[in-house]
Order: structure tokens, then sequence, then C-alpha cells
């Protein structure tokens, strides 16, 4: 099949754009508002943007009436965010907090999520979650779309402090398999890692230290 998104509609009874590109992360992103209320929410469209500095974004949709989620108000109102590890332990309190609620409602005490605070902001963070980027807010950028829907909030962060929790490193690396991380399909589908292996690109051995170790 093929079709144009941009003149018809997906001939398929469910749309398979968002089934194209899979598996995505998944950026659980905790939040505070001005009032000192605590946000999470789990957002798929995110990703790494650069290394170093080490960046992140993730991208908010309006809603149908273009009000803006909390993730995004937040982020901005305080200069930070922190992106969670979502993992397969913690998927019913992922899910959970996706719930579309009013904005006094803390998504933690929702979603049984346990909180540690962050060091460099007022923010928490899940604290049964592998691994925490604390992230200082540096920009939105809002992609006007076809319907309040469709507009989105791209929010870029620069991670200024990376914890993982001990258990999880093993021979000077982060031991993905245990972290169980979990990622998003298309639809409602999730998965976790199942099969991974290593295979190196040819390459001199000063360049794969840097891939390897970073640039510095
Ligand atoms: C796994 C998962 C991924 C999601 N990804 C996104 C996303 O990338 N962008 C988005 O706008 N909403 C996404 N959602 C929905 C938001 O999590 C949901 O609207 C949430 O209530 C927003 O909360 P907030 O207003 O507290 O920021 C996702 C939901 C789930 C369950």
């Amino acid at each position: 099949m093929k079709y144009d998104p941009s003149k018809e509609k997906c001939p398929l009874p469910y749309s398979i754009f968002r089934a194209c590109i899979t598996p995505r992360p998944i950026a659980w992103i905790s939040t505070t508002d001005e009032n000192g209320i605590d946000n999470l929410a789990p957002f798929s469209q995110c990703q790494i943007v650069t290394i170093d500095p080490p960046m992140v974004m993730f991208c908010a949709n309006h809603y149908p009436d273009d009000t803006r989620k909390d993730s995004a108000r937040n982020a901005e109102s305080t200069g930070w965010f922190v992106w969670n590890m979502a993992t397969e332990d913690l998927k019913e309190a992922v899910n959970k907090s996706a719930m579309i609620v009013p904005s006094q409602v803390d998504e933690f005490e929702l979603a049984n999520v346990a909180k540690i605070k962050a060091d460099l902001s007022q923010i928490p963070m899940v604290a049964d979650s592998p691994c925490q980027l604390e992230c200082k807010y540096i920009s939105t950028q809002t992609i006007k779309g076809n319907s309040n829907l469709g507009t989105v909030d791209l929010i870029l962060g620069e991670v200024i402090r990376i914890h993982v929790k001990d258990e999880y490193i093993k021979d000077g690396m982060m031991d993905v398999s245990k972290t169980q991380v979990l990622a998003r399909m298309g639809y409602i589908d999730y998965a976790t890692i199942g099969n991974s292996f290593s295979m190196q690109v040819p390459m001199a051995p000063e360049l794969l230290n840097i891939i390897m170790c970073g640039s510095d």
C-alpha cells in the first residue's frame, strides 16, 4: 500500500504512520509547576538531539481546544525538566501517568510513583527508575499542525546531570538489557529489548574511542 497523508486519509482502518517508526524510546518527563504541583507524563515523540553537550527533546501535542500540555508549560516556567527512564517494571505507572487529568493533580500520586528530589532543581524524579537525566530547558519550537491536536511544542533541553543506579552499570557501561527499558511500538503496543548484539563500523581506533567514550 501507499498513500499521501497531505492529501488523503490512511486507507487502513488504523493510522499506520506511527507504526512506521518503531520502536520509539519513551521520555517519562517529570516537571513541577509554579505552585509546586508535580507532573509526570510519557512522550514517545522524543529523542537524543546531540551528545556534546548532551541534549534531548520531547514533543507535546496541543489538546483539541489548543491548550498546551503541562509538561511543556512547566519546563518553560521553571526552566527544568527530568527525563526518567521508563522500564517494564514501571509500565503500569507509565500508562497511568498519561491520563488526562487537571493540572492540579500530581501524577506521581495518581500513578503511585515514588519521588526523589533532583539535585539541581525542585523537580521530583522517579525514584525506581534506573536512570534520570536532569535537563535545563533551552527552547520551545511550536510547529503549527493541520488541527489543534496536530500542533506540537518541541521542547529542547540540555542534560546537566546524569544519574544511573550503580546496579545497572557493568564493565564500565550501562547494562541496557538489565534495565528492561520500555519502548513504544505502533498503536497501543510496547516492547522491551529481547535480542541485542554488538556490531562495529570499520574505523580507526581513535574514532571508535570517541564513539565509546565521548568527545573529551
Ligand atoms: C507511551 C505514551 C507515549 C506518549 N507520547 C506522547 C507524545 O509523544 N506526545 C504527546 O503529546 N502525548 C503523548 N502521550 C500522551 C501524554 O502522555 C498525555 O497527553 C499526558 O496526559 C500529558 O500530560 P501533561 O499534560 O501532564 O504533560 C503519550 C502517552 C503514552 C501512554
